[in-house]
């Protein structure tokens, strides 16, 4: 999953911040999805990596999300944002998250980053 988180953040369109990530996926049949962040000259219209791999995961037909990976290339490992937490959320509820530098890696899960999460009691 690191390894192709690595290679999507090479396609981030990041002009406005400077910040490529890259995003990979897994589901629940073990497939991997990747997504990178896609920026836009009107900020707010900017995409996280995240959210585009779950995007690709959920049109592919996969439903149910077990692991996350992000890469960036920063001195720390990037820990998802509060936005994509909330997405996540919306298709797993034990999801293993990887945060992973070309020197580092930290792992934690959706539980510890997103506890007592909002989710429908139908959804
Ligand atoms: N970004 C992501 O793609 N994922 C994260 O978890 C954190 C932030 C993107 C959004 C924006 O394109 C850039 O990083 C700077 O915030």
């Amino acid at each position: 999953m690191i390894a192709a988180a690595q290679g999507v953040a090479a396609h981030a369109h990041a002009p406005y911040s400077k910040f490529p990530v890259g995003a990979a996926v897994r589901s629940s049949d073990g497939r991997i999805f990747v997504g990178c962040n896609v920026e836009n000259a009107s900020y707010p219209a900017g995409l996280c990596a995240e959210r585009a791999a779950i995007s690709a995961m959920i049109a592919a037909g996969a439903t149910t999300l077990t692991a996350v990976c992000i890469f960036t290339v920063t001195a720390e490992p990037t820990m998802p944002c509060g936005f994509c937490r909330q997405v996540m959320r919306e298709f797993g509820e034990h999801v293993d998250v990887i945060c992973a530098t070309p020197t580092d890696v930290e792992r934690t899960t959706l539980e510890a980053l997103l506890p007592r999460a909002f989710a429908r009691e139908d959804g």
